[in-house]
């Protein structure tokens, strides 16, 4: 996490000079230049980062049902799968270490059953992420690997509520023998209730020897794609109008130690054949969201990955020196991009193609590594420097970046981070007002003001919308931004860090005012930047313009962090004639810590009014504590003037 460098003079603080030097108040205005835009707005502007973190896929996005599928090696000692017993019947469940379905997963769960019946059978239980939910009239997809000591002997699999003990769906899978096997089931519910306390029970109902590894259960996923995502969330994010996704990290890319990176080769082709791995973030990854299934989510929004490739630093200060020892980690970030990328006749989009997936991604950013400024070694240079050469030599279209800055060789662009406390995002809101823009591009990969638990409130909404402002008003120079971390499972014990943009449990999800905020920016985003001044007496008051030439709109953010409402006047210079009516979208509550929450998830949310406009000037009042999307239609006073390279 980068800290925030020089301090600016914010547009809020310039306003407030008059006050300081005791000159008469004055009514503050917002002069909009708008057939003098200054330069493009970025068209990938906003996007989505993304990790293993706070259980964003476990007991999040991925869609999986059953906790610690995987029977492996750092799981714990069985805490999601419990003995269960009816009547007299009677098992022992251990990890059997000998006896796996897989060289990748050489353990499994062991159910000795030496005591059971039809009427009371005996094996485990799941509790699921925090509950399983459970909707009516719904098909679940399981599945497991199995094989049994004692023939076939059927298993039955239900899911039932943990107070009432009712079942709302029932199965049985037959067929086991000594061989190890993959088995498939559905469950289908009835008329039962809506509910997240469930859990999963496998029973078997006579004495037998059974191990298993494996055991899945999906719902309906987002596009009915097979093991895919939860739709809700999958939902939140589609609304969200992203243009990529930076993945797979952040720390979940360079793991604690270099044995435990994302090491992407694992991560792809059949569970069966990932040995799963431990996160920096204190939690196994099943790795069911392995490389392909990041890819798909790219392709289930419209939107393109920003792959980080592992550059040979890990958080426990191991790196790997640049030259012959990092040669192979460089290769694997070549077949990396070869199987993002590469046609179904290469080496590695051949194994993409036997994935499932034979037409290649669209690819045209490739990070190299994480927050490297970390790195002790000083070995950054040396391994980006590497890294660049090999790719940009077989992949010259590809845009590189550097993850702090390097001397030896020109980064395309330059990922930089903010975690700032709300006071901060606003005093920031200029950052890169006067930033050079001789040098790379930037990305800000992980920004977000850190106040609310687990997720932001209404005052870092407002903080964060002042520091976007900041963001789209330089966005020739900001090529992408993506706001960390996206997710949390709200549930105690958890998350590890907050705030997070969504919060969700097993039954539902919320987008935070923050969230809130980025939908309304990147909805209206623009085309090109148009200069605004803000003068007069106004504090605390943040703003940029942006304009779609070819459909006459202006598009107007501005924060109102004050707790009175602030009228405005707006002048619309270069403009003949201004449609009398606008949209105005504002989000605002009664207080800054007016919060969205599993309960309450539309406390604050945007609400869409239509207001006069009475010609090139007119007054607006700003809601306290709001965040305000103004968008005008107009037609030119005179020719359009083009920005240069404008591509219309
Ligand atoms: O967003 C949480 C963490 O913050 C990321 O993993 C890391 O890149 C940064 O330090």
């Amino acid at each position: 996490m980068a800290g925030m460098k020089t301090p600016f003079l914010a547009a809020g603080a310039c306003a407030t000079l008059a006050v300081a030097l005791h000159l008469p108040a004055q009514a503050p205005s917002l002069t909009i230049d708008v057939n003098h835009p200054t330069g493009r707005v970025s068209p990938t502007l906003y996007g989505l980062m993304t990790e293993e973190i706070n259980h964003s896929y476990d007991g999040g996005l991925y869609a999986e049902l059953v906790s610690d599928r995987a029977i492996g090696h750092g799981f714990g000692a069985l805490v999601h799968w419990p003995m269960v017993a009816r009547g007299n019947s009677a098992a022992e469940v251990s990890v059997d270490e000998t006896a796996g379905p897989s060289a990748a997963l050489p353990r499994s769960l062991k159910i000795a059953v030496t005591a059971a019946t039809d009427a009371a059978p005996a094996g485990v239980e799941n509790d699921g992420y925090w509950g399983i939910a459970v909707r009516p009239h719904t098909t679940y997809s399981g599945s497991f690997w199995a094989k049994s000591d004692s023939g076939d002997v059927p298993v039955t699999i239900s899911l039932e509520n943990d107070s009432t003990g009712i079942a709302a769906a029932k199965t049985t899978v037959a067929g086991l023998s000594g061989e190890w096997k993959e088995f498939t089931f559905t469950l289908t519910t009835g008329d039962a209730a809506l509910s997240a306390n469930n859990h999963l029970i496998l029973t078997i109902p006579r004495p037998a020897t059974v191990c298993f590894n494996l055991i899945s259960l999906f719902p309906p996923t987002y596009l009915g794609r097979v093991h895919g995502n939860r739709a809700d969330i999958m939902e939140l994010l589609a609304a969200m109008h992203p243009k990529f996704l930076r993945l797979p990290g952040g720390n979940y890319l360079e793991g604690d130690h270099i044995a435990t990176r994302f090491d992407w080769k694992k991560t792809i082709g059949p569970w069966v054949d990932r040995p799963t791995h431990q996160s920096p973030w204190a939690y196994r990854s099943s790795d069911g969201m392995g490389l392909l299934e990041y890819l798909e989510w790219c392709e289930d929004l419209k939107i393109e990955p920003v792959l980080a490739v592992y550059a040979g630093y890990s958080l426990a200060q191991e790196h790997v020196d640049p030259g012959p020892a990092l040669e192979p980690y460089v290769e694997d970030a070549l077949d990396e991009i070869e199987y993002v990328s590469g046609g179904a006749d290469t080496r590695w989009g051949s194994e993409r193609a036997k994935d499932g997936h034979p037409a290649p991604f669209p690819l045209h950013f490739i990070e190299i590594g994480n927050e490297d400024e970390f790195d002790r070694s000083g070995s950054y240079d040396g391994r980006f420097a590497q890294f660049y050469h090999a790719i940009k030599d077989r992949y010259p279209q590809l845009q590189l970046i550097a993850t702090t800055p390097v001397k030896s060789v020109t980064p395309d662009v330059l990922d930089e981070h903010f975690y700032m406390p709300a006071e901060e995002s606003f005093a920031q809101s200029g950052h890169y007002d006067n930033h050079p823009r001789t040098g790379p591009k930037i990305f800000v990969g992980e920004w977000a003001t850190r106040e609310g638990d687990p997720t932001p409130n209404l005052e870092a909404a407002l903080a964060d919308a002042a520091w976007m402002a900041g963001l789209e008003r330089n966005s020739d120079l900001i090529v992408m931004a993506s706001y960390a971390p996206l997710f949390t499972n709200v549930n105690p014990g958890a998350m590890q860090w907050a705030p997070d943009l969504i919060g969700y449990n097993a039954l539902s999800s919320y987008g935070s005012p923050s969230y809130w905020a980025q939908v309304m920016f990147a909805a209206n985003l623009g085309a090109e930047i148009v200069p605004a001044k803000l003068t007069g007496t106004a504090t605390r008051i943040y703003t940029c313009v942006t304009r779609d030439r070819a459909r006459r709109k202006l598009y107007i953010k501005l924060v109102n962090a004050t707790s009175h409402p602030q009228p405005l006047t707006i002048l619309l210079e270069g403009v003949g004639k201004v449609a009398p009516r606008a949209e105005l979208t504002t989000l605002s509550g009664k207080t800054p810590n007016a919060t969205n929450s599993i309960a309450n998830p539309h406390a604050v949310i945007p609400v869409k009014h239509t207001i006069a406009v009475s010609g090139t000037q007119f007054v607006e009042t700003f809601a306290p504590y709001s965040v305000n999307v103004l968008v005008l239609s107009y037609q030119s006073e005179q020719p359009i003037r083009l920005i240069e390279q404008s591509p219309d």
